[in-house]
C-alpha cells in the first residue's frame, strides 16, 4: 500500500493543468468522494495493526500535498485571470460614475451668467472683514443692532476684526479702488451667529450687485431685477418692489418675485400669498458714495442682494437650508447632470 501511495504523489508531483479543467479532473481523481484518498482511507481499514501508524500517516501526508497542489494550480488560473482584464486593450472601460456640481454652485454659475450676459462683471473680497468696510462705510449708525454680538461674529475687538455679515462689504472695496462707471456682481459667503434650523444657517452666501454711473435711475434698477427674475425663474416671471429699510441704499426695496410653483396662485411654498421674496435692493445713499470717494453729485447708482441658498431651495423644491453643507453624497447624487 505503502508504494501505491509513493505512485500517486509522484503522480501528482508531476501534474499540470493547461486549462482550469485539468484542474477539476485532477480534483475529481484525488480528492472526490469516490477519489484515490477516499479508496485508500477505505483500504486503510484492512491494513495489519503494526502497519497502521505507517500507512495512516503516508496518506495524510498526500491528502495534505494533494488538497495544496490542487488551490495551486487553481490560483494560478485565477491570477492570469486578473492579468487578462488589464492585458486585453480592447475590454471596455469600468463605468465611471460622473460627479455631481453642488447646487449652490449651480445657482451662482446660473446668476453670474445671467448677469454676464448684460454686462456685469465678477469680483470678490475677503471674508474676515474690518468695522469700516461691513458696517461704517455703508452708512451704518454707530449703534445700529446688525453690529451688535448677537450678529456679527467678531474675531477681535478694536480695532474690530470680524466676520462679514453680507457682500455689501464688497461694494465698498470695489467702489474704493475703480472710479464709475461700475457694473459688477459679487459672489460669496458670509457670516452671521445665528441658531442653526431648517431655515438659518451660521454661514451662507449672497451675490451683491452695484451699478455706479452717470444718470442711473431707480427704473433702471427695476428693469434689471425684471429680466433677471424672468431669465431665472421663466418669461411669465413678475416681480413686485415693497418700501423697506437699508442704511446703505435711499430708496430701499425688497424684491418679490411671483411664485414658480403655483404661478402665482398661492401654495404653500409662497404661504397663499403668490409672491416669493428673494432680495433686497435700492438707490446707493449718497453717505456711502462720498465714503468711498465717489462724487454723489455726478454719480448715482442702484444695489442688490440676495442669498443664493434661498433661491436654490425654491429653484430645487429644499425645505432644509443645512442640507447643503452637510455633503451627503445621497443628496448632492440628484444634481448630477443638471449643469
Ligand atoms: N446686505 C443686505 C443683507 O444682507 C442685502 C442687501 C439689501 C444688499 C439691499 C443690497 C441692497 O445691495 O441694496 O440683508
Amino acid at each position: 500500500m505503502l508504494n501505491k501511495i509513493k505512485e500517486l504523489r509522484q503522480e501528482l508531483e508531476s501534474a499540470t493543468a493547461a486549462a482550469l479543467d485539468d484542474v477539476e479532473a485532477l480534483r475529481l481523481r484525488f480528492i472526490s468522494k469516490k477519489g484515490q484518498l477516499s479508496q485508500l482511507f477505505e483500504e486503510f481499514k484492512t491494513v495489519s495493526p503494526e502497519q497502521k501508524r505507517a500507512v495512516g500517516q503516508a496518506i495524510n501526508e498526500l491528502k495534505t500535498f494533494a488538497l495544496e497542489k490542487i488551490n495551486l494550480l487553481r490560483e494560478s488560473f485565477e491570477n492570469r485571470g486578473e492579468q487578462d482584464v488589464h492585458s486585453d486593450l480592447t475590454r471596455p472601460s469600468e463605468p465611471l460614475r460622473l460627479g455631481a456640481r453642488h447646487p449652490l454652485s449651480i445657482v451662482r454659475n446660473e446668476i453670474i451668467d445671467i448677469f454676464g450676459h448684460i454686462g456685469f462683471n465678477v469680483a470678490e473680497g475677503p471674508e474676515i472683514e474690518d468695522d469700516w468696510h461691513v458696517f461704517s462705510a455703508l452708512n451704518f449708525p454707530p449703534e445700529h443692532p446688525a453690529r451688535d454680538m448677537q450678529d456679527t461674529f467678531f474675531i477681535q475687538r478694536s480695532p474690530d476684526v470680524l466676520l462679514r455679515t453680507h457682500t455689501s462689504s464688497v461694494q465698498v472695496r470695489v467702489m474704493e479702488k475703480t472710479p464709475p462707471p461700475i457694473r459688477s456682481i459679487f459672489p460669496g459667503r458670509v457670516y452671521r451667529n445665528e441658531a442653526i434650523s431648517a431655515r438659518a444657517h451660521c454661514l451662507f452666501h449672497q451675490v451683491e450687485g452695484l451699478l455706479i454711473d452717470e444718470n442711473v435711475s431707480f427704473a433702471d434698477l427695476k428693469q434689471v431685477l425684471l429680466y433677471f427674475s424672468r431669465e431665472l425663474f421663466g418669461e411669465k416671471s413678475e416681480i413686485r418692489l415693497r418700501p423697506s429699510y437699508f442704511p446703505f441704499t435711499e430708496p430701499s426695496a425688497e424684491m418679490d418675485v411671483s411664485c414658480s410653483i403655483c404661478g402665482g396662485k398661492g401654495c404653500n411654498i409662497c404661504k397663499g400669498t403668490g409672491w416669493l421674496e428673494i432680495l433686497g435692493c435700492g438707490m446707493v445713499d449718497p453717505n456711502v458714495l462720498t465714503f468711498c470717494g465717489i462724487d454723489p453729485k455726478k454719480y448715482t447708482g442702484y444695489a442688490f442682494g440676495m442669498g443664493i441658498e434661498r433661491i436654490a431651495m425654491l429653484k430645487f423644491g429644499i425645505s432644509d437650508i443645512r442640507l447643503f453643507f452637510e455633503n451627503d453624497v445621497r443628496f448632492l447624487r440628484q444634481f448630477s447632470g443638471v449643469a
